[in-house]
């Protein structure tokens, strides 16, 4: 068994004020990131989910880009504001937050739920 059932890449790049693709750092995507964290964290789940930061995921202009694997799923425009649905509804409960969704950019697999954890009341999808 794999030891994390899900990542989630977060762009960090940052790129010189001004640049034409722009930068999901200067959209807020460290703080998307620390928001990640934190709510995986509150639920049981940061063994089992990780956030990672990443480099350039290459769909700028839609940032910040968060790809969740292994179902594939590339979010665009994700905000603070954002991360407890995605959390409750992608990570928790195995459905795609489609408003999100990138346009033009498929999925790998059908995310699941994940497993209830034992002892956790609030785990719920
Ligand atoms: S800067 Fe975030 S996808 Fe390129």
């Amino acid at each position: 068994m794999s030891r994390y059932q899900r990542h989630l890449f977060i762009c960090e790049n940052r790129r010189p004020s001004g640049h034409p693709r722009g930068c999901c750092a200067e959209r807020g995507s460290e703080e998307v990131r620390s928001a990640f964290k934190k709510a995986l964290k509150e639920r049981g789940l940061a063994g089992l989910v990780r956030a990672n930061a990443a480099g350039c995921l290459d769909t700028c202009e839609l940032g910040v880009t968060v790809v969740v694997y292994p179902e594939g799923v590339w979010y665009g425009g994700v905000r603070v504001e954002d991360v407890e649905e995605i959390v409750q509804r992608h990570v928790v409960g195995g459905k795609v937050v489609e408003r999100l969704l990138q346009p033009g950019v498929g999925q790998l697999n059908e995310p699941v739920p994940l497993p209830p954890l034992p002892g956790r009341s609030d785990h719920k999808t």
